[in-house]
């Protein structure tokens, strides 16, 4: 069936009711736009595993900075509808803003220890604001099954963790990174890097890959391989953080182990940019 379009929240709900009715499994994928084919894998994740999938398109405003790039952030609605339905979505949702911070509306999720690293250390609004809108898309769509990229994977950790804690009746599945050819992560934000700053962006890619390199050669002390690693960094990019962590926990680790993961985060001219991955992959 042909993918729909919706941007009013009982329009939504009687057409996910209605599927329900139908004995349907319902998966969520929650986005900001402006697909690529990151996305468009969880959108088939979802329905590879027989679901009705829910795409909601929301540039959510709670999670930017006041100095990040709320306002410049790539938007383009009618391609996401054609990229959603090219990936086997059945119903894409706009959410209209005044339907998500109603008036008067004032709760917020307070995230725990898991925030405080990464991220959620350089930019304080980013994962609250993630799990408020969040929180309030579960309740609204009721999915059985959400969809989230290791891409950004503290998000998916963090939001798995307020499924748990809020004992929410929702399975968090998490997705593979998908990447360019030449190993690049895909993110939305991509498109505004200049082409002279491609290779450089490549960067973040190029240290997982040694790090790796580096660990099945024998390195185990994460103090010695992040020193060798922090010596390749080109002076073009500010590195934010260059850390190895537990997947689970997100604690710092100093012996390293196959599972444990490196997280990379930098601006490059002003672009965030992001990427981890295990040291066995
Ligand atoms: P957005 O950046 O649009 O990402 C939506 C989903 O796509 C997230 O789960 C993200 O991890 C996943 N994704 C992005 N790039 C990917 C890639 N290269 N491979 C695999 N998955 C990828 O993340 C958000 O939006 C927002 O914070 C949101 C959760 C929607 C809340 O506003």
């Amino acid at each position: 069936m042909a993918v729909r379009l919706c941007s009013n929240v009982s329009e939504l709900l009687e057409i996910v009711k209605q599927q329900r009715d139908r004995n349907r499994t319902i998966g969520f994928v929650p986005t900001m736009g402006f697909l690529h084919k990151g996305h468009q894998s969880l959108i088939e994740a979802s329905r590879n595993h027989g679901n009705f999938t829910v795409v909601s398109v929301f540039v959510n405003p709670n999670q930017f900075g006041p100095n990040e790039d709320f306002e410049t952030y790539p938007r383009d609605s009618e391609r996401d509808f054609e990229l959603c339905g090219a990936a086997g979505g059945d119903l894409v949702w706009f959410p209209d803003v005044n339907d998500i911070y109603q008036e008067g509306s004032e709760t917020a999720v307070v995230p725990g220890a898991l925030s405080e690293c990464l991220c959620g250390a350089s930019r304080p609004r980013f994962l609250p604001g993630v799990l408020t809108v969040v929180l309030k898309f579960f309740n609204i769509v009721c999915p059985d099954l959400a969809y989230f990229g290791e891409k950004d994977f503290q998000q998916f950790v963090v939001i798995r963790r307020m499924a748990a804690d809020f004992f929410m009746d929702i399975k968090v599945v998490g997705c593979p990174t998908v990447r360019e050819p030449d190993g690049f992560a895909m993110s939305s934000r991509n498109v505004r890097l200049k082409p002279d700053q491609r290779d450089l962006a490549l960067t973040l890619y190029r240290i997982i890959m040694k790090a790796r390199d580096m660990f099945g050669k024998g390195e185990r002390d994460a103090a010695a391989l992040k020193e060798s690693l922090t010596a390749l960094w080109p002076s073009e990019i500010d590195l934010d953080y260059l850390d190895f962590r537990n997947p689970v926990s997100l604690q710092q680790v100093s012996v390293l182990a196959p599972d444990t993961r490196i997280f990379l985060g930098a601006w490059l001219d002003g672009v965030r940019l992001i990427d981890n991955g295990p040291l066995v992959g």
